[in-house]
């Protein structure tokens, strides 16, 4: 159940010994080890006052999209539409920026702190259309959480 990752997600939130740095990796890597579709997992912050976004930490193979403008890519369009993006296929999307030609569905959702996007968790998979509603609330909770630490 993904809902059982919860109290591990409070426990490295609440680690205050680590780094906000070491904290978002090690979220990273307890998803992406202890969710089988999970196969790329990371946070995009905006880049200062860049209309950008700036990969942050993250789990899984380097990506070569270290920065993503406003607008482009899944990641891109979420930074301005401000709502979660399911892509059950990520063959069908035109604005899409493919990282990884394994990668068959992705899930984005921002990360609100004081009601402004300054953010996004992003996950990759090799599985086709794996992602249900418990994605997206354990992600929206890891968000909150995370908004609580910077
Ligand atoms: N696929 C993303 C780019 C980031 S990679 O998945 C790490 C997108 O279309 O925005």
């Amino acid at each position: 159940m993904l809902k059982d990752l919860r109290p591990k997600i409070t426990a490295i939130i609440s680690d205050t010994n680590t780094s906000l740095d070491e904290r978002l990796q090690g979220i990273c890597k307890l998803l992406k080890e202890s969710v089988p579709y999970y196969d790329w997992v990371g946070f995009y912050f905006k880049n200062g006052d860049n209309e950008e976004l700036k990969l942050g930490p993250f789990a899984g193979e380097p990506t070569n999209h270290t920065i993503i403008p406003f607008g482009k890519g899944i990641c891109g369009q979420v930074a301005v539409s401000n709502e979660n993006f399911v892509v059950p296929d990520v063959q069908t999307q035109d604005n899409y920026i493919a990282c990884s030609l394994n990668v068959k569905a992705e899930i984005v959702v921002p990360l609100f702190l004081k009601g402004e996007n300054i953010g996004q968790i992003d996950i990759d998979s090799n599985t086709p259309d794996p992602f249900t509603n418990e994605d997206e609330r354990l992600l929206e909770y890891i968000n909150a959480q995370v908004a609580e630490i910077l």
